[in-house]
């Protein structure tokens, strides 16, 4: 492995104060910035300009699924680019049509149909307009502790505070409690209470909203960002019964948890459900390229044989990104990467975060599959109060902030959201590569255990 990838550019110098001259970023206040200037990045690790490496157990935005530059990827990029890097929707293409056809062969039961996008938060808003123009109504229900992503329907949808600063939203925008045993709505002590609760409480939102008002139930399949909440058995199969039962769509966003992130194809294979749409982004392609979409059941794409789609985007089935989903499912496939990150997630990752939560009285719960983990940090276990308020920011959120910084220091960079850390590495980590980064991970950990009472 070579740490001097860019150590060529003419532009490598200046990118610091390039970047907080001219560079507007995501989510922030601009001028609490000082980004890490990332110089090269290879499989599961990445490094700086100073000599600085980490293994990237966020795998960015939890998109580099198949680890960074990886060298097949990267050449079928390459082979399109000197093949037609560009070709407008409306024409058909060679690698449009093969990654669609390559993406309905993955999907569940009768979704068959793929719509491109540039990314996850368009493929929510065209899910969305893909139920309301089906079912005629305009409602959605999607849950609190969600995130959709920035544009106009898919921020207003989001169960999260990115939502607050773009409020008031859209219209027809209703929220629901989602299950999350650790932290139960309803008083819930087990798994199967906890299921038939968060059932019970969706059926009792749909009566008092109207079913018959109701176009879309919108929610992650397993919800990445806002806590890695893995739904219990049944859940997702109620939520498909009362869909089913009111005429409603149902949409699983798997920007985040699809291609391989929970060792599945598709989350919803975990439990054999089947919705009527699925939005995938992120993993689909690495984010080597930008690309999102959904899939549509061919009942819902019917709705649209004769009748005009209201919606389009220039990039749609763009061709150099259809080439990367084409060629990322190939080595997906020959690697058997979605088997290794389940293996992965089950024999490694979640072994060894139990025993690190033996260890630490700042854990009070662990818990995910595949390589999409969380480790929810407390000051106390018996209250379960957070290490960090909900939402901190500034001195409030000094606790977390202290044990990513040892996680750094140790060479590795989690994802960090609220009062947890997320480990959510390339599904290509290697066992020993996870071991190496845990053990960063529990040693940073007694930054957190300071915190704690008791
Ligand atoms: C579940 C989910 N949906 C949608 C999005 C939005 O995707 P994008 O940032 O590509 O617009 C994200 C991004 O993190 C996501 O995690």
């Amino acid at each position: 492995m070579t740490q001097t990838d860019l150590s060529t550019s003419p532009y490598l110098a200046s990118a610091y104060a390039n970047d907080r001259a001219h560079v507007f970023h995501s989510w922030s206040a601009q001028g609490a910035l000082a980004p890490t200037v990332i110089a090269g990045a290879r499989g599961s690790r990445m490094w700086d300009d100073k000599g600085h490496s980490w293994l990237d157990f966020s795998s960015q935005l939890v998109n580099v699924n198949i680890g960074h530059q990886h060298p097949k990827l990267v050449a079928a990029i390459q082979e399109q680019a000197a093949r037609l890097c560009t070709i407008a929707p409306f024409h058909a293409n060679d690698m449009r049509g093969e990654a669609a056809r390559l993406i309905a062969e993955l999907a569940p039961g009768d979704l068959d149909v793929v719509f491109f996008t540039n990314g996850g938060t368009d493929a929510v808003e065209n899910a969305v307009r893909l139920a309301r123009g089906h079912t005629g109504r305009h409602k959605v229900l999607s849950t609190y502790r969600s995130y959709h992503g920035a544009t106009g329907t898919s921020i207003t949808l989001t169960g999260d505070p990115r939502r607050w600063g773009n409020e008031p939203g859209a219209a027809g925008s209703v929220k629901f409690w989602g299950p999350y045993l650790y932290r139960s709505a309803f008083h819930a002590t087990t798994p199967a209470e906890e299921c038939e609760r968060a059932l019970e409480h969706l059926a009792a939102v749909l009566m008092v909203e109207g079913p018959h008002t109701v176009a879309a139930i919108l929610l992650e399949t397993v919800v990445g960002t806002n806590g890695i909440l893995v739904p219990p058995d049944g859940y997702l199969h109620g939520v498909r019964e009362l869909c089913t039962k009111h005429g409603i769509v149902m949409i699983c966003d798997e920007v985040m948890a699809g291609f391989g992130r929970c060792g599945e194809w598709f989350a919803v294979d975990r439990w054999k459900v089947t919705p009527d749409l699925i939005t995938f982004a992120k993993g689909s392609n690495s984010g080597y390229l930008p690309v999102g979409g959904v899939v549509i059941s061919r009942r819902i794409a019917d709705t649209y044989r004769d009748r005009v789609f209201p919606g389009g985007l220039t990039y749609s089935g763009h061709p150099l990104a259809c080439a990367s989903i084409v060629a990322s499912i190939g080595i997906f496939k020959a690697e058997r990467i979605v088997e290794h990150a389940r293996d992965l997630g089950a024999q490694v990752i979640g072994p060894e975060l139990q025993k690190i939560m033996g260890r630490h009285p700042c854990v009070g719960e662990v818990r995910g599959l595949g390589v999409f983990w969380a480790i929810e940090l407390v000051r106390n276990r018996k209250t379960r109060e957070p290490l960090v308020p909900f939402n901190a920011s500034g001195a409030d959120a000094k606790p977390m902030a202290e044990v990513m910084a040892a996680c750094k220091a140790g060479g590795v960079w989690p994802f960090s959201h609220f009062n947890r850390l997320q480990v959510t590495p390339p599904c290509t980590t290697t066992a020993e590569e996870a071991r190496e980064g845990l053990a960063a991970i529990d040693k940073a950990l007694e930054v957190a255990d300071r915190y704690c009472e008791g």
